[in-house]
């Protein structure tokens, strides 16, 4: 199964960043999958001519109406070649993204064939994983009722809340435990896959990938862009 290595660039990035990451063009790679979300206003000007880098968004609507003062649904992101997005992640959760709301922009996002990557992840390191499991089985619980085939493909983010921006990292161990746990929890599911996210560079992701986590989740490293070759290239390897 191949690597995926995913660019969360948040609410960050100019007209020129996003231009300038055409270079990423021009990278081989053997069996890794690159996915770049660049904010919804920059996504027509990444342009992609490399068929192991696909676009993805940050957010989607929960809605297919035309009552949605602000959003963005699935049928304008697959007018845009976006393929993936990112749901739930924990910057949305703490602005009142709720479970439900996370479960019908899965579905929403499974229904226009677009590949949704659920964030998930513990508030503090004390927690234990019993978040984790509630988020992941609110999203099977809407999948399974949706009647959705199971074959379609769900990526799921382990990214512990504390670890985010924070240079913390949780251990190999701590980490293969959230990715076992996601995947029995998600077992209805054929093909799904779990990435790690939350600190990652290109000084510690060397260590990161003895993890059974099949990619990464980068935030403030997406930005730089020779150090995030650097990891793409080593999760290649
Ligand atoms: P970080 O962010 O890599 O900057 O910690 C990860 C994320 O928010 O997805």
């Amino acid at each position: 199964m191949h690597k995926l290595v995913v660019a969360n660039y948040k609410m960050n990035g100019n007209i020129k960043f996003f231009r300038s990451l055409n270079i990423l063009n021009k990278l081989k790679l053997r069996d890794t999958k690159i996915v770049l979300c660049p904010p919804f206003l920059y996504l027509p000007i990444v342009k992609l001519k490399n068929k192991s880098i696909s676009l993805g968004c940050q957010n989607i609507s929960q809605f297919i109406n035309n009552k949605s003062t602000g959003e963005i649904s699935p049928l304008m992101l697959k007018e845009f070649n976006v393929c993936y997005a990112i749901i739930g992640h924990s910057e949305r959760r703490a602005i009142g993204e709720t479970d439900d709301m996370v479960a019908n922009k899965v579905i929403n996002a499974l229904n226009h064939d677009i590949t949704p990557i659920i964030c998930v992840g513990e508030n503090n390191k004390e927690e234990g994983l019993s978040l984790v499991k509630t988020q992941v089985k609110a999203v099977l619980k809407a999948i399974d009722k949706s009647g959705i085939e199971k074959t379609k493909e769900v990526i799921f983010a382990y990214e512990p809340v504390w670890s985010i921006g924070t240079g913390k990292l949780p251990t190999i161990k701590d980490i293969d435990k959230a990715v076992k746990l996601i995947k029995t929890t998600a077992k209805l599911l054929v093909n799904t896959k779990v990435l790690y996210g939350g600190s990652i560079n290109g000084d510690n992701f060397t260590d990161l990938t003895n993890s059974i986590a099949d990619g990464f989740l980068l935030g403030g490293v997406s930005q730089k862009l020779e150090e995030f070759k650097k990891i793409v290239k080593g999760v290649d390897a």
